[in-house]
């Protein structure tokens, strides 16, 4: 796949058939994303990719504690508020993600039952943790983590993978670092659900767009 390619064809995957992945085609995805760019070079991530039963207890606990309505404590705040314009934004990828599943604006189960099957990972049957040391600080190394992380989205696409960072999958990092013997010290800023993508999931049909380049480039000479 060409690079300009993916980059236009990836899309965030919120279904995958139950298929395992094979080891090797997560090694072959990392070791190309490890040449992401860093600040200095000083590759600021740490990953723990999560297989097989393990996915099945993190995403059992995650979605007890998000359907039993314990209050989360993500590791990197989640903004409350946007800016209008920005809002305007999210609320029409809100909508047209249900619109395109099928789910009606005032029907609040099945909007719920889309953000338990999120905190499940949408069944993946792998997720990749996005963690940091504390120590670093944040700025320029969510910078760097975002970086990495959409190395691995594309890499994934390049491979025919499916992927969705989730910030959902780290609402509750103290189950996730009892999960993956963390030390408090190591900050879980996403998740990455990993798998074969459903091809006939109404989810995976949906397709957010972009502002053309001229509402936000400006060319000075
Ligand atoms: C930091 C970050 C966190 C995200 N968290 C979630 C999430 O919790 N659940 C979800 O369904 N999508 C999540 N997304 C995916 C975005 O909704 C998606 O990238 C955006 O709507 C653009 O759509 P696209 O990826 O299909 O191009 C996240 C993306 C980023 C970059």
């Amino acid at each position: 796949m060409e690079l300009l390619d993916g980059l236009t064809t990836r899309r965030s995957i919120r279904a995958f058939i139950g298929q395992p992945l094979p080891r090797d085609l997560i090694i072959m995805v990392l070791d190309a994303a490890r040449w992401s760019p860093s600040w200095g070079n000083t590759q600021p991530w740490e990953l723990v990719v999560v297989e097989g039963e393990k996915v099945k207890q993190l995403t059992q606990e995650l979605v007890a504690a998000f359907a039993g309505k314990v209050p989360p404590n993500p590791d990197v705040p989640m903004l409350q508020t946007f800016p209008d314009d920005y809002k305007a934004r999210y609320t029409a990828c809100a909508a047209g993600l249900f619109g395109t599943m099928g789910i009606a604006r005032d029907d609040k189960a099945s909007r719920w039952a889309h953000m338990v099957k999120m905190t499940g990972a949408f069944g993946a049957p792998v997720i990749i943790y996005v963690i940091f040391n504390a120590e670093l600080g944040e700025p320029y190394t969510m910078f760097d983590l975002g970086a990495f992380t959409y190395s691995i989205c594309l890499g994934a696409h390049a491979l025919g993978l499916g992927t969705c960072i989730e910030a959902q999958l780290a609402r509750y990092p103290d189950l996730v670092r009892k999960h993956l013997n963390l030390p408090a010290s190591h900050k879980v800023a996403v998740g990455i659900a990993l798998g074969y993508p459903d091809p006939l999931a109404p989810a995976n049909a949906f397709r957010t767009d972009r502002e053309p380049l001229a509402k936000f480039v400006r060319w000075v000479a």
